[in-house]
């Protein structure tokens, strides 16, 4: 039962029967830290200006209208209007004691069920997967955990894009660069190599044509700059706007000449090296040549075709190693390639309903003046990724008829699916879709994060380092001294990559984050070390008490919630069903990252004040040692929903 639900349940028609609209008010039902209250209601101070009332006697009455007598003490009004609601202590110990043998932990799965879609990861293959992917795969995982243990149809869908420029680009590279030997070895190294030197070359292409025009462009600013500074004018206020405008010309000239710096650094690493000039002297506009490999791709040259079906498998593979090292599985992957054949349809059903038009010889999407249209396909008959994502909503449709499809995707992107959900619903797709925005990772310096060389850094080398780095907190963890090396690798592993995973999810999605192994493999705090570490040291008590678990359980023993630190405990063991639910209102994991951790925290405070194995009896004991337990299942359980491992002993 979710304590929280209920609660705003029996005080509905008391608020309803004085407002309208009674959600806000009941938003103001809130779990509380506070001794005297285990939750505690607020909404007696908005409604003074309503009934024009003191806010204490609104509170009065409406306590006196609302029976929680089955769960609550009586309710108390305090200060100037608050109600603090404590829950029966009986109650919460007949909790807690039903879940002991529960393999749910007393959460009931849904009552109503929702079909949901999840797409999430997605990455563009043929590139290897980089810390920007990090976000997308753990955070729709979690997602899809959550959601899936508590009762929902989930259908996870890797929207693997295999379809894009970037095979022009490494068909380009194999048939112009390729070395067969390297090939051979390591086929995703070469692949990855051409796709990268392909980029360069196309990146210098442009830096080179356009240098000419940002130079001008510099000048033509400086210009400016120095005729507005020889030019003041002597009234203060004129003078005052006059200023504003020079600093706004010196910003853009910033601008330009920082934008001529990253072309001038393309340009030299190019040029410095004979053989890479050799090249992009050789294959001029190849950029226009990489684009002309992907529309014969999509036109089915048999060439490319024969070549995109040799490149994919090793591009999978590679994919799937980084989803084995971060426990992610898919139950579908359906990439951009397996709609291709439902594009011209897509572009046809619009069309038939009058939602396409013609527009300087490519197809559009008109919202109305003020908002540009969405392209559907280019004059030169080519589709594009809104094309795509029409015809997988109406294959997901067809296929699943989902409640939900939520996209878990970059706040980059945010525009495309504002639009590709007008058109979707013009469409009459009666589904609640979502897009699942999230921020960036960044460096110490506050810019995207990026390797020394200016990389973003490979997923693979950034999980390597996590693990390493991991080996040396081993070391300093209780059980760390007595493991073998064996062990402790193992350890290492599981840590290190549950700490970049925590990390991610422990942040609101939509704010950027820093990236940084020390704050992530920290041993106090928030941190997945600190967590697993947590939950080892739990289950070490019974190890070291010699407890059988099965038969604690089985045993019939009572739970009882005397000193504070106990009922605190319970309490926050209990409220573990509440914070599932929070986590999927607005889809966040991180709610659940903040209840792992106060479950944490309370277990800590209450292992200080409370001997467990040297109780004052025996029953006592046999007491704590199921709240000890159900600490021990309640984080396993909430850490298996973030995707995090836990290790018995480390
Ligand atoms: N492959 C895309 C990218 O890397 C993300 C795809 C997200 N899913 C979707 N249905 N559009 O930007």
């Amino acid at each position: 039962m979710n304590i929280h639900a209920v609660l705003q349940e029996r005080f509905r028609p008391a608020l309803a029967s004085r407002v309208d609209d009674p959600t806000e008010l009941l938003e103001m039902i809130r779990p509380s830290a506070q001794d005297a209250a285990d939750y505690q209601a607020n909404f007696a101070m908005p409604l003074k200006g309503v009934l024009g009332k003191s806010p204490r006697d609104i509170a009065g009455e409406i306590v006196g209208e609302v029976d929680v007598s089955d769960m609550f003490e009586p309710p108390e009004v305090a200060g100037p209007g608050f109600i603090n609601l404590r829950l029966k202590t009986d109650w919460l110990r007949d909790q807690l004691q039903s879940a002991v043998a529960d393999e749910r932990l007393s959460i009931p799965p849904a009552a109503d069920p929702l079909t949901i879609v999840i797409d999430y990861s997605s990455p563009n293959v043929a590139k290897p997967m980089h810390v920007g992917h990090i976000r997308s795969t753990v955070i729709g995982d979690a997602i899809y955990r959550i959601l899936q243990f508590l009762g929902h149809n989930v259908i996870s869908d890797n929207h693997v894009g295999d379809w894009g420029t970037q095979f022009g680009m490494i068909i380009y590279g194999y048939k112009n660069f390729l070395s067969a030997e390297a090939f051979e070895t390591n086929p995703v190294g070469e692949l990855s190599r051409l796709y990268k030197l392909v980029s360069q070359l196309e990146a210098y292409q442009e830096a080179v044509e356009k240098r000419p025009a940002e130079i001008a462009q510099i000048a033509q600013r400086k210009a400016a700059i120095a005729t507005a500074e020889a030019n003041a004018p002597a009234d203060a206020k004129e003078a005052k706007k006059h200023k504003k405008a020079l600093k706004k010309l010196q910003r853009t000239l910033v601008d330009c000449e920082r934008k001529l710096l990253s072309a001038e650094r393309k340009i030299k690493a190019v040029e410095s090296s004979p053989e890479l000039l050799a090249l992009a002297t050789e294959h001029a506009s190849i950029h226009d040549r990489a684009l002309a490999e992907t529309a014969r791709l999509h036109e089915g040259d048999e060439e490319n075709v024969r070549l995109w079906n040799e490149f994919l498998p090793h591009c999978r593979d590679d994919m799937l190693r980084i989803y084995q090292r971060l426990g992610v599985t898919f139950d579908r992957e359906l990439g951009e390639s397996f709609y291709h054949d439902r594009l011209a349809g897509v572009i046809e059903n619009l069309r038939a309903k009058g939602l396409a038009e013609d527009s300087e010889g490519a197809v559009c999407v008109f919202f109305g003046e003020s908002e540009t249209p969405m392209i559907v396909q280019k004059s030169d008959g080519a589709y594009l990724y809104s094309t795509t994502d029409l015809a997988t909503i109406d294959y997901r449709m067809a296929e699943w008829n989902p409640d939900v499809i939520l996209y878990v995707v970059d706040h980059r992107q945010h525009d495309h699916f504002a639009k590709l959900f007008k058109v979707a619903r013009q469409l009459g797709h009666d589904v609640d879709l979502r897009h699942l925005a999230f921020g960036t990772v960044l460096g110490s310096d506050g810019t995207p994060y990026k390797t020394r060389e200016g990389d973003a850094e490979t997923l693979d080398s950034l999980l390597d380092e996590a693990v390493t780095r991991a080996r040396s907190v081993v070391d300093q963890t209780q059980a760390g001294p007595t493991l073998s090396e064996n062990e402790k690798q193992r350890v290492a592993s599981v840590v290190g990559h549950a700490a970049v995973k925590y990390r991610d999810l422990s942040h609101n999605r939509e704010s950027d984050y820093e990236f940084s192994y020390e704050k992530m493999l920290a041993l106090t705090g928030d941190t997945a070390p600190y967590l697993q570490m947590g939950y080892s040291r739990v289950r070490s008590i019974f190890e070291k008490g010699g407890v059988d678990v099965d038969e604690l359980r089985g045993s019939g023993a009572a739970i009882q919630l005397n000193e504070p630190a106990e009922r605190q405990l319970g309490l926050q063991l209990r409220q573990f069903g509440e914070a599932l639910e929070r986590a999927v209102i607005d889809y966040r994991p991180n709610v659940l990252t903040e209840y792992v951790y106060a479950l944490s925290t309370a277990y800590a405070r209450f292992f200080e004040s409370c001997h467990v194995l040297r109780a004052e009896s025996e029953e006592l004991k046999q007491s704590r040692l199921l709240l000890c337990d159900l600490t021990a299942r309640t984080l396993r359980r909430g850490l298996e929903l973030l995707g995090i491992e836990v290790l018995e002993r480390m």
